[in-house]
């Protein structure tokens, strides 16, 4: 068997695990939820969730990923000793590909309002705008267009596609956005997006715990990238020497950072112009914002920022979403990558067309479909890491982490006990949503 790709430094692994986490979800997908489930609340459950379920729970698809040094059907396969490891890894693949057919078509939006942001063009009748471009014939070039930019780095490998490549448009993001969340605060008619972002109410909290509970542990699963295998499959190349507990932590930090730091640019601005991002769905974003940039000065500057950091944002996680299945076809049948990056492409390219021209299946796939199959997937890697490994799971934690290695029981348990609990609430809290 060829040698596996591996990743050139630690650090190259940090930045590409972070590029895949930081996107679309930090951007797009946090504002509008985070609106729709009253602001503040919702920020305090899901950052309670990021640190008690998602910090271990990445820990726990880390030690799986560099433990099996395969993609997720070879590593669970062997690690499981089971067949069952196997049936487990195609699900995450799918999750990947599921996820990967709406993220296209929403890089599409994003590359598409990219390009005209210089011009303009959507400005005066936001609306109307998104309406015409966003679901039928336009929507498919352009997520085509996206799928082609994804597919480009994966062709080139790990190191000289994907590390490359994160090294490059993770840092731009975190420039881009710092710049605009200081533009932001600059601007006039912002205070009551702060207001509703940070400011705590805690009695809509209390009064509505169950139902936020589902929606804000979706979103901390899929901002952290958790449950899909994308992890497992970035872990697999690095080697023993990293510390897999002080990278899950920076990791995890600086999607946080990202998140927080897009929320300052994007909550304010609809507050802004009086649109409340909770009511307008997917499309809150596009058509709020514009308002916002019309009429501000420098909009088509700041628009043209704006969406070019999304577009990279977008582009880093997508490339995880690719690499998953890609990978797996390499190591599994050992399909030359290239090959295996336009098979997979060409099957997305049809499943993000689906979806690009029907916008009830995109919301309904985007939303619950997504939350479910992620909790699904993790709940089965804690099940692995809790109680069939163990000692092994134990050993990976320690392998690399010096002094941090005293935390492995005390993680164990966490992942053992606690997480499946909490992610077994949050999936029946989604299938109650789903059903009431
Ligand atoms: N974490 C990405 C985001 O927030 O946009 C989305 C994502 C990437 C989810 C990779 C799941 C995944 F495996």
């Amino acid at each position: 068997m060829a040698t596996r790709d591996t990743w050139v430094s630690n650090l190259g692994f940090v930045l590409a695990a972070v590029g895949s986490a930081a996107g679309l979800g930090n951007i797009w997908r946090f504002p509008w939820l985070t609106a729709g489930n009253g602001g503040s609340a919702f920020l305090a459950v899901y950052l309670a969730i990021v640190v008690s379920v998602g910090v271990p729970g990445l820990l726990a698809e880390f030690v799986l990923g560099r433990r099996g040094r395969q993609t997720p059907m070879g590593a669970l396969r062997s690690l499981t000793g089971s067949r069952w490891g196997s049936v487990l890894g195609a699900f995450n693949v799918l999750t990947t590909l599921l996820i990967l057919s709406f993220y296209s078509v929403v890089g599409g939006w994003i590359l598409r309002y990219t390009l005209v942001s210089p011009t303009g063009a959507y400005f005066a009748q936001p609306q109307q705008y998104f309406g015409a471009i966003g679901y039928g014939f336009e929507a498919v070039g352009f997520h085509l267009l996206f799928l082609g930019i994804v597919a480009g780095i994966v062709f080139f490998g790990v190191n000289r596609g994907i590390e490359r490549v994160s090294k490059v448009m993770l840092p731009a993001v975190v420039v881009l956005l710092v710049g605009l969340a200081a533009w932001t605060a600059t601007q006039p008619g912002t205070a009551a997006g702060y207001a509703f972002y940070l400011g705590f109410d805690g009695e809509y909290l209390f009064a509505n715990f169950a139902s936020v509970l589902g929606p804000a542990a979706g979103q901390a699963l899929f901002t952290l990238s958790v449950g899909a295998g994308t992890m497992l499959t970035y872990a697999s190349y690095i080697d023993e020497d990293s510390s897999l507990p002080r990278d899950t932590i920076v990791i995890a930090v600086s999607n946080t950072f990202i998140g927080v730091l897009a929320g300052l640019v994007v909550i304010p601005l609809l507050f802004s112009q009086g649109v409340d991002p909770g009511q307008g769905g997917p499309g809150a974003l596009f058509v709020g914002l514009a308002a916002a940039f019309e009429s501000l000065p420098g909009g088509r500057v700041v628009a043209t920022a704006f969406f070019a950091a999304v577009l990279m944002a977008a582009v880093t996680s997508a490339i995880s979403l690719l690499e998953t299945p890609v990978a797996t076809l390499v190591d599994a049948v050992g399909m030359p990558r290239r090959r295996a990056t336009l098979l997979i492409s060409g099957v997305l390219a049809l499943t993000g067309t689906g979806l690009s021209l029907s916008a009830p299946i995109f919301q309904f796939v985007s939303g619950t479909v997504a939350d479910l199959m992620l909790s699904v997937g993790l709940f089965a890697f804690l099940v692995i890491v809790g109680w069939m490994l163990r000692e092994d799971a134990i050993a990976e934690f320690r392998a690399g982490a010096g002094r941090m290695g005293v935390l492995a029981p005390s993680w164990l348990f966490t992942v053992s006990w606690l997480l499946p609990v909490v992610v077994l609430f949050s999936l029946s809290s989604t299938l109650g949503s789903l059903v009431g």
